[in-house]
């Protein structure tokens, strides 16, 4: 049955360009979209940039550039290498389209008459690295653990949310799964955080910070950046901010991020949603952090690895498959060029693309002609699909491999290149032939290009011999 499938992307700060951890959430995000599409399910996924805010602003003025200027050319580089990266997003948001402006001002208007957003006055402790205030048990030593910088101390005069009175309402929403969180553990850390905590009000405009969207009742204040950024998840759907003109795609039946961004996500978010009587995401899935050679990736230390030189060394179909292999559900993952070459050379030159050519070379040498059916493996789609649909890419791609192995070692033990009698090697090879077409549909959301090639190929009576998929490193 055709489902409705809502995707999308944290939208991504553009004080850098891409790099392996928000083009990791990319591409697993494209392999769910690409998946979906394929049963036919009314799919939208949506990615962007964040382009706002105090963060930006520094990084703009350090560079000596007019924030616009900055945020167009980074903004494009997102753009242009997930469009490298054959990622299939259906719309790409910028927190500085006219439309994301507007929608997002009359929202937030829309908030404060009804009270939600309130004038107060804030004075506690801020990291600009993350954009977001912290309390005193967030820091060691007064710094940020995730940037490391110390956090500022911040008085002014701003606008609140009432982020307390939503609390209960959020509690029960994620205890109920109504919001659910994969894996559960991070359902559990959230929950007990809220429990502990208890959730407090939080300023929502910022008086000194003039790179951002206006509060429309009062010009002398920019909206927090994180309250405008969650609502690209309804503006880049086309919403117009009126909360009786609700998308149709919307609620998002999952948001993909990384650990750094879920408290916001299960906090202030569904706050928003429901100050706007709108409705909460179905899911949120939390993939692990990226760590190179056992190290925090960064500027300073110089490890960081961007999509580019991947695509560079590996192809884009090497690239999406080395990432989505990369880590185990949920689980943070240990990256290095050299363990990135032992796979590419294992898995892709000597696995799946050396059999294919043996494969395909030997048919076409012997003549021989096969009649093979697509996805006739039932059991290995089943659980496949199994683990796709509970994120557990890795996995999904570990079943594949397991019968790239069982095929090589067929072929290993039936030598059919030994052989002499034509309808012996076909016994041999025809098997072969099919569980390479069946894990070539399985394929397609990973390495779309690549997949399509062997089908091509492969779907054919007289399967031929092609050109080499993935050269040897
Ligand atoms: N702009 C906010 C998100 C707003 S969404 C309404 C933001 N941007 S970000 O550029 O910092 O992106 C954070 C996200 O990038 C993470 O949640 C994750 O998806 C991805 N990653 C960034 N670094 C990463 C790793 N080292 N490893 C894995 N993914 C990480 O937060």
């Amino acid at each position: 049955m055709s489902r409705k499938y809502y995707i999308t992307t944290p939208i991504y700060y553009v004080n850098a360009k891409p790099h392996i951890g928000s083009t990791y959430t990319t591409i697993l995000a494209d392999i769910l979209a690409r998946y979906h599409r394929q049963f036919d399910d009314k799919t939208f996924f949506l990615t962007g940039t964040d382009e706002h805010g105090a963060k930006i602003e520094k990084t703009a003025e350090e560079k000596g550039i007019e924030p616009k200027q900055f945020t167009d050319e980074l903004s494009n580089e997102f753009k242009n290498t997930w469009k490298s990266l054959n990622i299939s997003n259906d719309n790409f948001i910028r927190t500085t389209d006219e439309n994301h402006i507007k929608a997002s001002q009359k929202a937030l208007e829309y908030l404060y008459k009804t009270g939600i957003i309130y004038k107060g006055e804030y004075e506690g402790l801020y990291c600009v690295g993350c954009e977001q205030y912290k309390t005193e048990k967030d820091l060691v030593d007064g710094h940020c653990s995730e940037h490391g910088t110390k956090a500022q101390s911040m008085k002014e005069e701003c606008y609140m949310f009432k982020l307390s009175s939503f609390s209960d309402q959020i509690l029960k929403l994620l205890k109920t799964d109504k919001i659910k969180i994969s894996p559960s553990q991070r359902k559990n850390e959230i929950i007990s955080f809220i429990e502990k905590n208890k959730l407090t009000d939080i300023s929502c405009s910022r008086k000194n910070v003039k790179w951002g969207i206006r509060l429309p009742w009062d010009t002398e204040h920019t909206a927090y950046v994180w309250m405008e950024a969650f609502l690209n998840y309804l503006t880049g759907l086309g919403w117009d901010g009126d909360v009786k003109n609700t998308p149709k795609m919307w609620p998002a039946d999952v948001h993909i991020m990384a650990k750094d961004i879920l408290r916001v996500h299960t906090t202030i978010w569904p706050a928003i949603l429901l100050g706007l009587g709108l409705k909460t995401p179905k899911e949120i899935f939390v993939h692990g952090y990226f760590l190179v050679d056992g190290q925090k990736m960064s500027k300073s230390i110089g490890n960081v690895i961007s999509p580019e030189e991947l695509m560079a060394k590996y192809g884009v179909d090497g690239t999406r498959y080395l990432l989505s292999a990369a880590a185990a559900y949920g689980n943070d993952g240990d990256i290095s060029w050299k363990k990135f070459d032992e796979k590419y050379n294992a898995d892709l030159a000597n696995g799946l693309g050396n059999l294919v050519a043996r494969v395909s070379n030997l048919l076409e040498k012997n003549n021989i002609e096969t009649k093979l059916k697509i996805n006739s493996d039932k059991k290995l789609i089943k659980n496949y699909q199994e683990k796709i649909e509970n994120y557990q890419f890795m996995e999904a791609l570990d079943l594949i491999w397991a019968v790239i192995k069982k095929c090589d070692e067929d072929m290993t033990k039936s030598a059919p290149w030994k052989l002499e009698d034509v309808k012996q090697i076909k016994k041999v090879l025809e098997p072969i032939a099919q569980n390479i077409l069946n894990i070539a549909e399985l394929l397609k959301p990973f390495m779309p290009v690549s997949a399509e090639k062997i089908i091509t190929q492969f779907n054919q009576l007289q399967i031929k011999k092609g050109e080499s998929l993935f050269p040897r490193i």
